[in-house]
C-alpha cells in the first residue's frame, strides 16, 4: 500500500493510514475466517432464511410504529416483492398454497401484494372452505383448501411437479401459460396443516399427520430425490428451481384458545408433529420453514383474537419469506442491480471486466507499483549523488511517475473491496431499521465532532483589508471555500445518517434532505461560477479535469459492481449541472463583464434547461441514443424527476456568484473613486446587510411552517424547484452574518465535504450495502439489531475503514486526473501534479490541528495556474485530445461488451 513521504503535518495522516490499513486487513481476515467457518454449509444464506430470524420492530422497541413489518434473517436482506416482481418470478407459472386457514393467511398476504382491494372484497364474501385463485397480469396465486393434506387436487399438482423434476418422463404434462390454473406449473408450493389433525382427531393424530406428509413426499419425489435446498447449488436463470416448502405447524397461543379448542389442541400434539417434520428435514431433506415458528414464538402480540391465527403483518412476512426463497436467486440473475435481496441468492457470475479488475488490483498493479517505487528510490539516490541543480523538480517528477501506479492501485483496491463486500456473500448485509432515537444519536455525534474541530479560517489570517470606509466590515470573503466545504460536509453527514438509519420514510427528514441537496447544488453553481468568472478559464482542460474528478470513481465502480453509472445519481447530476454552468458562461464569454448580458444568459440558460428536462421526447431521445451507442440505459422518469426538482437552484448559485463579484468589486474600490451608484451602495450596505439578515431569520421558520402543510413527498417535490432557494440563501446569509461566524469553520465537516463525492459513492457498498438499500455488517457480532445495543460495533469497525478509503480514493483520483491532464508534457506539469497530490494528502487531515501549516487546497487552481504559465493561453494542446480519445474508446468498447 501507499508509502507516504510527508513531513511533520502529515505524520498524523501517516498514522491514520497505518491504523486503517491494519484495521482493514484485520476485518477482512476475520470475516473471511468466519465466513469459511460458519457459512460454508450455507453459502447462499438459504438456510438462514428458512430456519432463523428476528424482528427488528417488535412492539416493545418502537411503540410509535406498527410493529412486525421488519423481519431480519441472520446476515441477509429480505426483499419486499411487488406484483411485477412476482409475475416475473412466476414466469407463466403460479405459486400454490395448500392447507388450512394458517396457510390461507399467507396466501392472502401474498395476494395483497397484487391487489389489496380484491383481497378485501374476497375476504368479505368468503365461503369458508374452498379453493381460491387469483391472477394479476401473469402473477398467479392459487390456494387449495386442504386442512388434512390429503386431497386428490393436491396429489394431482404434486404429480405434475414430480414429472417436471424428472425430465426423462416425456409423458409429463407441459406447463402452458395462459390457460387455466391446473396446467400452470407451480414454481413454489407451500404446504401447511396439522391443526385439524390436532383439533379433530383425539387419539393417534400424529399417525394421520405422518401419513399425510408421507403420501405427499411419495407423490412429489421419486425415491431418493428429495433434497434440502441448502444442498442445491444456485446458478443460472432458475435459481433454486421449483420447490415444495412445508410450514412448521404453528403453535397456537394456548391461553387464548376457545375452551373447546383448548381441550384438543394441546402442546404435546403440536410438538409431536413438529418433531416429525424436523426428523424429515434433518434426515431426508424436507424443506420446513422453521422461521415461521420463530416469528411467533414467545410473542403474544403476533396472534390475533382467536389465538390460532397470526395478525396480518406477520402473515405478510411469512409470504415474504416464501417469495424471497423462491425468487431472489432468479431475480438477481435476471435483473442484477440493485442487489438488495441477498437471502438465498447468488450474485451473478464474475464477468471478464471484474476479473480483469481483480487481476490488476491484486497482481499486476502491485508489481508495477513496486517497480516504480524501486526506480524512484534509485533515481533519487542518483540525484543526491550528482547534486544536480534541478534536484527538486526532477525528484518530484519521478515521484509522480511512481505515484500513478500507486493511485490506480489504490482506486482498484478500493473498488475490489466494494466488490468483496457487496458482490459476494462474505460480508453480512442487513435491513435498515429506522428509529428516531438512532437518528438522534448519530446526529448528536456529528454535531459534537463538529464542535470539537472548530478552527479559524485559514485564509482569514493576514488578508484583512484596510478599511477604506470606516465602519464597513469587508474582511473575510463571503462564503469562503472552507465554509462551502463545511456546508457540503453537513449535507454529506446528513445524507449518510439519513441513509444509514433508513429515515426515508419520514417526511420531515426527507424535506430536510431535499434542502441539503439543493444547498449542495447551489454551492456547486456558486463555486464553478466564481472560478470561471475570476480565472476566465474556459479551456477544455478545465472541463475535463472537473469531469474526471467527478466521474472516475463512479465509472470504475459501475464496471466493477455491474451497476448502471446513472444509478449512482450524484456524479451524473453534478456533472450535468457543471456542464450547464460551463456552457452558460463560456458562450460569448468576452462579454461576461456586462451585467445585463450575463444575467440574460443565465435566464436563457434556465429556460433552455427547463425545456430540455421537461419537454417529452428530449430525454427519451438521449436515452435511446445512449442505449444504442453504449447499451447504457437511462431511467428517463427518474432523471426527469432528479433534474427537475432542483432545476433553478444552480442558477441561483450562479447569480449569487455574479452579484457577489460585482458588489465586492464596488465595495473594494476606494470611496472617492466609486460611481454614484457605488457610493450609494457603499453607504446603504449596512442597511442592506441588516435587511438580508432579517429576511433570512424570518424565512427559515416560515419555510418550515409552510412545508409542514405538504403531507406527502410528491406535493413537496412539486414545490421544491420554486422554493428551495429560500432556505438555502437564508442559511448562507446567516452563516456569513458576522465576522466571527465567517472566520471560524468546522474543520471536520470541511474535510468531509471535500471528499463528499467519494464518501457518497463508497457508502453504497462498504458502509451501507445492497447498493445502499441495506447495511453492511462484518457478521462478527450477534445482537438484537439496534444501533444502540448491537450495530454500533460494526459501525465503529467499518466506519474508519470506509472514511479512510474514501480519503485515499480522493487523493488517488486527483493524481489520476492530474496524470491524464498533464502527462506527456514533461517538466513543470508532473511537478504540479505531485504537488497537488501532496497538498491534498496533507491538508486532508487538516482538521486534526495542522490547519495553517499548509497552503490552500485549491489544487485544481494551482495546477491550472501552472498550465497557464506554461502555455500562456487556453487552447487545448493536441496531446490532451489524443489522451482522451483512447479513454473514451476503451470505455465505449467495454460498455458494449459488458454483460
Ligand atoms: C383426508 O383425511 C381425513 C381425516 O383422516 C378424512 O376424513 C378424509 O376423508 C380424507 N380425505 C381424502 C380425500 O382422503
Amino acid at each position: 500500500m501507499p508509502r507516504f513521504k510527508l513531513s511533520r503535518p502529515a505524520s498524523l495522516a501517516d498514522a491514520f493510514n497505518r491504523v486503517s490499513l491494519i484495521l482493514t486487513l484485520a476485518v477482512v481476515t476475520a470475516t473471511l475466517y468466519r465466513h469459511h467457518l460458519h457459512n460454508a454449509a450455507d453459502p447462499y444464506k438459504c438456510d438462514a432464511l428458512i430456519n432463523h430470524g428476528q424482528w427488528l420492530d417488535s412492539p416493545d422497541r418502537e411503540p410509535e410504529h406498527k410493529p412486525f413489518t421488519s423481519w431480519q434473517p441472520p446476515g441477509c436482506m429480505l426483499h419486499e416483492y411487488t406484483a411485477e416482481e412476482v409475475a416475473s418470478c412466476n414466469d407463466g407459472g403460479k405459486i400454490l398454497f395448500v392447507g388450512d386457514t394458517g396457510t390461507r393467511q399467507v396466501f392472502w398476504a401474498a395476494a395483497r401484494k397484487l391487489d389489496k382491494n380484491w383481497v378485501f372484497k374476497e375476504q368479505a364474501q368468503l365461503n369458508t372452505h374452498g379453493d381460491i385463485e387469483y391472477c394479476k397480469a401473469s402473477a398467479c396465486l392459487k390456494f387449495l383448501w386442504d386442512p388434512w393434506l390429503n386431497t386428490s387436487a393436491l396429489h394431482d399438482e404434486l404429480r405434475v411437479f414430480r414429472a417436471r423434476q424428472d425430465p426423462e418422463a416425456t409423458s409429463a404434462p407441459k406447463s402452458v401459460p395462459g390457460l387455466n390454473m391446473g396446467t400452470r406449473r407451480s414454481v413454489a408450493i407451500l404446504i401447511g396443516g396439522g391443526l385439524w389433525h390436532a383439533r379433530h382427531i383425539q387419539i393417534g393424530s400424529l399417525r394421520f399427520f405422518q401419513d399425510s406428509v408421507n403420501n405427499i413426499t411419495a407423490s412429489a419425489y421419486s425415491p431418493g430425490t428429495m433434497a434440502s435446498i441448502r444442498n442445491i447449488p444456485i446458478s443460472g436463470k432458475e435459481g433454486i428451481h421449483d420447490q415444495i416448502f412445508f410450514a412448521a405447524v404453528l403453535e397456537p397461543q394456548y391461553e387464548k384458545l376457545s375452551p373447546s379448542r383448548q381441550l384438543t389442541i394441546i402442546p404435546e400434539k403440536i410438538n409431536e408433529m413438529n418433531d416429525y417434520l424436523e426428523q424429515l428435514s434433518l434426515h431426508q431433506g424436507l424443506n420446513v420453514l422453521w422461521s415461521y415458528a420463530d416469528m411467533t414464538r414467545g410473542i403474544p402480540e403476533t396472534y390475533g383474537e382467536s389465538g390460532l391465527h397470526v395478525i396480518e403483518n406477520v402473515a405478510g412476512r411469512m409470504a415474504e419469506v416464501l417469495l424471497n426463497l423462491r425468487c431472489n436467486a432468479k431475480a438477481a440473475y435476471q435483473d442484477g442491480y440493485p442487489f438488495d435481496r441477498t437471502c438465498c441468492s447468488n450474485y451473478r457470475p464474475t464477468n471478464w471486466i471484474q476479473l480483469l479488475g481483480i487481476l490488476f488490483a491484486l497482481v499486476i498493479l502491485p508489481i508495477i507499483a513496486i517497480k516504480a517505487e524501486r526506480g524512484m528510490s534509485s533515481a533519487t539516490s542518483r540525484v543526491r549523488f550528482d547534486k544536480i541543480v534541478r534536484q527538486r523538480s526532477s525528484s518530484l517528477s519521478v515521484n509522480v511517475t511512481a505515484s500513478i501506479p500507486l493511485a490506480f492501485l489504490t482506486l482498484l483496491l478500493a473498488v475490489c473491496f466494494c466488490f468483496l463486500t457487496d458482490r459476494t456473500q462474505i460480508f453480512d448485509k442487513v435491513r435498515k431499521q429506522y428509529t428516531v432515537l438512532d437518528f438522534r444519536y448519530l446526529i448528536t455525534l456529528a454535531v459534537v465532532s463538529c464542535l470539537l474541530t472548530i478552527r479559524g479560517s485559514p485564509s482569514s489570517l493576514g488578508r484583512r483589508r484596510s478599511d477604506s470606509f470606516p465602519g464597513l466590515e469587508v474582511q473575510q470573503a463571503f462564503l469562503p471555500r472552507s465554509q462551502s466545504e463545511e456546508f457540503k460536509g453537513w449535507m454529506q453527514m446528513y445524507v449518510l445518517i439519513y441513509g444509514y438509519t433508513g429515515a426515508s420514510g419520514e417526511l420531515d427528514f426527507y424535506q430536510v434532505l431535499r434542502v441539503f441537496l439543493a444547498l449542495y447544488l447551489f454551492l456547486s453553481g456558486y463555486g464553478h461560477t466564481m472560478y470561471f468568472l475570476q480565472k476566465r478559464d474556459y479551456s477544455l482542460q478545465r472541463l475535463v479535469t472537473v469531469l474526471l474528478r467527478m466521474n472516475t470513481l463512479a465509472v470504475f465502480l459501475s464496471f466493477m459492481m455491474a451497476r448502471p453509472y446513472t444509478s449512482y445519481y450524484f456524479p451524473p447530476l453534478v456533472s450535468f449541472w457543471f456542464v450547464v454552468v460551463y456552457a452558460t458562461l463560456r458562450i460569448a464569454n468576452s462579454r461576461n463583464e456586462s451585467l445585463p448580458f450575463i444575467i440574460g444568459k443565465v435566464i436563457t440558460s434556465a429556460l433552455f434547461t427547463s425545456v430540455f428536462i421537461h419537454l417529452k421526447g428530449i430525454l427519451e431521445l438521449i436515452s435511446f441514443g445512449l442505449d444504442i451507442a453504449c447499451r447504457a440505459n437511462l431511467n428517463v422518469d427518474e432523471w426527469r424527476f432528479q433534474l427537475g426538482t432542483d432545476k433553478y437552484i444552480v442558477y441561483v448559485g450562479m447569480l449569487a456568484a455574479i452579484f457577489y463579484i460585482r458588489i465586492s468589486t464596488i465595495l473594494n474600490t476606494p470611496y472617492p473613486r466609486q460611481s454614484t451608484f457605488g457610493q450609494t451602495l457603499t453607504r446603504s450596505f449596512p442597511l442592506i446587510r441588516f435587511l438580508a439578515l432579517f429576511l433570512s431569520i424570518i424565512t427559515i421558520p416560515i419555510f418550515w411552517i409552510l412545508t409542514r402543510r405538504s403531507h406527502d413527498k410528491a406535493d413537496y417535490n412539486w414545490w421544491m424547484p420554486t422554493i428551495s432557494w429560500l432556505p438555502v440563501l437564508s442559511f448562507v446569509v446567516l452563516r456569513n452574518a458576522t465576522r466571527f461566524l465567517r472566520n471560524y469553520y468546522c474543520a471536520a465537516f470541511s474535510w468531509l465535504g471535500r471528499i463528499s463525492l467519494e464518501t457518497y459513492l463508497l457508502s453504497q457498498h462498504i458502509w451501507m450495502a445492497g447498493d445502499g438499500h441495506g447495511i453492511l455488517r462484518s457478521g462478527l457480532f450477534k445482537g438484537d439489531g439496534t444501533i444502540k445495543n448491537d450495530r454500533w460495533r460494526d459501525l465503529a469497525l467499518l466506519t474508519p475503514i470506509y472514511i479512510w478509503l474514501a480519503w485515499r480514493v480522493y487523493a488517488a483520483t486527483a493524481t489520476i486526473t492530474a496524470w491524464v491532464m498533464m502527462a506527456g508534457e514533461e517538466g513543470l506539469r508532473p511537478q504540479d501534479a505531485a504537488k497537488a497530490t501532496h497538498v491534498r494528502a496533507g491538508s486532508a487531515l487538516a482538521f486534526l490541528g495542522y490547519d495553517n501549516a499548509l497552503p490552500s487546497p485549491n489544487t485544481q487552481g494551482d495546477m491550472k495556474a501552472g498550465m497557464e504559465k506554461k502555455t500562456g493561453k487556453y487552447d487545448t494542446p493536441p496531446d490532451l485530445r489524443r489522451r482522451l480519445v483512447p479513454i473514451g474508446v476503451v470505455l465505449w468498447i467495454a460498455n458494449l461488451l459488458y454483460i
